[in-house]
């Protein structure tokens, strides 16, 4: 630590991390820079596109709008810690690769990120419900159907194992 930097703990994907970090600096940069977990993209960085989406105790939210410092004590869950240690796919991965939901993919995390709240929060939507929740999210290439399907894919993936 030194005068411009305060000290941060914060859970990211399940491991614990104590860092020093500059107070003017947001989640996103810290996520990507300092604990090298690049799949948290960053589009508008001003909260628009949705693309720097992460779940914080388990609420998504935009880690291009939060400083870093804010996140102490919290439990971050990222893109990189969805599947598992053997490389097996989330249910919603799964089923977005299913449906072939992506395109350049630039705005996959934020998508997977607000789906997987989504359907915690609401496990059988309808597709004007998915249309609602995921309007915070951007993308440039899809026209959005495909990810509707692949929510509907995931919403039928993740009943079979309930
Ligand atoms: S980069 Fe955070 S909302 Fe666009
Ligand atoms: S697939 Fe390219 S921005 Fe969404």
């Amino acid at each position: 630590m030194n005068d411009l930097t305060i000290p941060l703990t914060m859970q990211v994907n399940g491991t614990d991390h104590s860092i020093d970090v500059e107070p003017r600096r947001h989640l996103a940069d810290v996520l990507r820079e300092d604990l090298a977990l690049t799949g948290t993209h960053l589009g508008c960085e001003h909260g628009v596109c949705g693309a720097c989406t992460v779940l914080i105790d388990g609420e998504p939210a935009r880690a291009c709008l939060m400083l870093a410092v804010q996140a102490e004590g919290s439990e971050i869950v990222t893109i990189e810690g969805l599947a598992d240690a053997d490389g097996t796919m989330h249910p919603v991965q799964a089923a977005m690769h299913q449906a072939m939901s992506f395109q350049c993919a630039f705005c996959t995390p934020g998508f997977l990120m607000s789906t997987i709240a989504l359907l915690r929060d609401n496990p059988s939507p309808t597709t004007e419900e998915i249309r609602e929740e995921l309007s915070g999210n951007l993308c440039r290439c899809t026209g959005y159907q495909s990810i509707v399907d692949g929510v509907e894919t995931a919403v039928e993936l993740m009943g079979s194992d309930r």
